[in-house]
């Protein structure tokens, strides 16, 4: 089976629907059932859904004892940046929540997923996690929390590769028709965005469907332990 977090909405949401049109039998979680139940009706209930915080132990245990059978494709895309929206901290106490709750909410959901699912995955197995384009530019805490996706995903690669098991890092600049900025992006500054790309267009969650589905398929089967920037050419890497 393969597991979608993050699935609810946005770019999750359209790679459990296109892993469900494959045939896959998915599960995709999220924290908010209202997505979930909206997913799961999209799919005529083919898709099995469930609410899991992942950066909380408790959730990824019961996660553990829902998944049946074999886990051969895990995509992890739960994260976000939970600055957005919200006024500065004004005070160390607040300082840290913001930084706490940032890397809780991208790095500690991919390494307490990850740890729990990984006794359920053969031989052959690819793990999806998804940094950022935010990574290269800073952007307060995400940027940071971004990188340390990235980062685990090197040494995770070398530590499950003689299971032949891949993990490979997606890391999209600005992806349109999701719910990352919340009620949506200003035009001005998608606009903005649009310009530095190389072909004139901002993404969509198709384009990362795409990507993702090629790195779960055995015809990535010797592109390991990568980041994969998907960006239209807005950042590179030469
Ligand atoms: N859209 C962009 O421009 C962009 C650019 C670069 C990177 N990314 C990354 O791409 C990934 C997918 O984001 P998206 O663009 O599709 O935005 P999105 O629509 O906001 O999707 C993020 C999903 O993750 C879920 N989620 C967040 N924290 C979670 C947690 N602790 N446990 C379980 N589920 C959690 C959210 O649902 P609940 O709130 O219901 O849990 C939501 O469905 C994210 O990691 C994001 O950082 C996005």
């Amino acid at each position: 089976m393969h597991i979608v977090t993050g699935g609810g909405t946005g770019i999750g949401r359209a790679i459990a629907l296109a892993l469900h049109a494959r045939g896959e039998q998915v599960l995709a979680i999220g924290r908010r059932r209202a997505p979930l139940d909206d997913l799961a009706a999209a799919s005529g209930g083919g898709i099995a859904v469930l609410s899991c915080d992942h950066s909380a132990p408790a959730d990824v245990r019961k996660l553990v004892e829902a998944v049946d059978g074999p886990v051969t494709g895990l995509v992890h895309c739960a994260g976000g940046n939970p600055a957005i929206g919200r006024p500065d901290p004004t005070s160390l106490d607040e300082e840290k929540a913001l930084l706490d709750e940032t890397i809780a909410g991208n790095l500690t959901s991919a390494a307490l997923t990850v740890t729990a699912l990984r006794p359920l995955m053969p031989t052959g197995a690819s793990i999806v996690l998804y940094g950022s384009i935010a990574a290269e530019h800073g952007v307060g805490y995400y940027g940071p929390a971004k990188a340390a996706v990235a980062s685990y995903a090197v040494g995770l690669a070398a530590a499950l590769g003689p299971q032949d098991i891949r993990v490979n890092c997606i890391s999209p600049g600005y992806i349109a028709d999701t719910e990352f900025f919340g009620p949506g992006l200003d035009a001005d500054r998608a606009e903005q965005l649009r310009r530095q790309t190389a072909i004139g267009r901002n993404g969509t969650p198709d384009d990362a469907v795409a990507l993702t589905l090629f790195l779960l398929s055995p015809e990535s089967r010797h592109l390991t332990g990568q980041n994969l920037h998907l960006n239209g050419g807005a950042f590179t890497t030469r």
